[in-house]
């Protein structure tokens, strides 16, 4: 929309700008979904039921400008991956799929964003990835523990665009009311962005009926939370994953949002996200003391 006349006055953002421009085109141009590139192992095991979230967001809308300061956007080279939460000043959490193949060490994540096209310098740090923690039980053909830390090569500097969010503590009740939100992919060819941030608000189902042979049929783990779109038929969209579900009166983050059918408006293959509340002790003893993988840390 106001993309062309932003162009003038962002001229000072042009390296910004340019790297971000570089996100549309996915690449391997053969290849229609980064999902299916990215997840050959989750989708052909689970008899091709399961997946990475689906091209398109429906029944989103736009996130008020900055309300999620938490909220961030990890690429990978010119394609762009997943959405995280910013935990830590050095550490970002989003799902273990979105690193599958993936040069980490390529890996940017860009916190304080709204709008990829035009938002303003000040607002947004972007940062390599020094490390990768992806939880020792991340199983990528069953989906289970999939969970990833990422250290940043810097400290992120707190401001009104930029905060931290908590951790939930508790479990969130089937019925509970969460939202999240993401830059998922809006054509049906998965090609392009939401330049803008969507959200969307979320009702988690009892997790024995999403497991049930009307719904997920067994494949829901220990630690998954199924949730379903408040407003009938929408779903999260392919490159919303990794961001965080979000619950609670004072917002914590509760899951990571993980998958969901090829289908998303079959309401009985309803999408997935990783429990956070039930990995609560291993992500703050990373946050604590790193993952001692990745690469050698010894740049301070
Ligand atoms: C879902 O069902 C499968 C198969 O019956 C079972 O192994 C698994 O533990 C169940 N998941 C949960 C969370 O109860």
């Amino acid at each position: 929309m106001g993309a062309r006349g932003c162009l003038g006055p962002l001229l000072p953002l042009l390296p910004l700008l340019l790297l971000l421009l570089l996100l549309p085109p996915f690449p391997g141009s053969g290849v229609t979904s980064v999902g299916s590139e990215s997840l050959p192992g989750a989708v052909a095991a689970a008899g091709g039921d399961r997946t990475w979230l689906q091209p398109s967001i429906i029944g989103g809308h736009e996130a008020k400008r900055h309300s999620r300061p938490y909220m961030a956007f990890l690429q990978f080279g010119a394609g762009h991956a997943c959405g995280a939460a910013l935990l830590h000043r050095r550490w970002a959490l989003t799902a273990a799929h979105c690193l599958s193949g993936r040069p980490w060490h390529k890996g940017r994540l860009l916190v304080g964003l709204h709008n990829w096209r035009d938002d303003e310098e000040e607002d947004t740090q972007s940062f390599t990835i020094r490390t990768v923690c992806p939880h020792p039980g991340y199983d990528r053909r069953m989906m289970e523990n999939d969970l990833l830390l990422l250290q940043l090569d810097g400290k992120v500097t707190l401001s009104r665009t930029r905060q931290l969010i908590p951790l939930a503590s508790r479990e969130p009740a089937p019925g509970a009311r969460c939202s999240l939100a993401g830059w998922g992919v809006v054509d049906p060819q998965g090609r392009r962005l939401s330049p803008t941030l969507q959200e969307m608000d979320v009702t988690v189902m009892d997790t024995r009926m999403c497991n049930n042979s009307r719904f997920w049929h067994g494949k829901i783990g220990p630690a998954m939370i199924c949730f379903q779109g408040q407003r009938r038929g929408s779903a999260p969209a392919k490159g919303d994953s990794g961001g965080p579900l979000v619950c609670g009166k004072r917002p914590a983050v509760a899951g990571v949002v993980s998958f969901s059918s090829k289908n998303a408006a079959d309401p009985f293959k309803p999408p997935v996200a990783a429990s956070t509340v039930k990995h609560k002790k291993w992500i703050q003893k990373i946050l604590r003391r790193g993952c001692g993988s990745g690469q050698p840390d010894h740049t301070g």
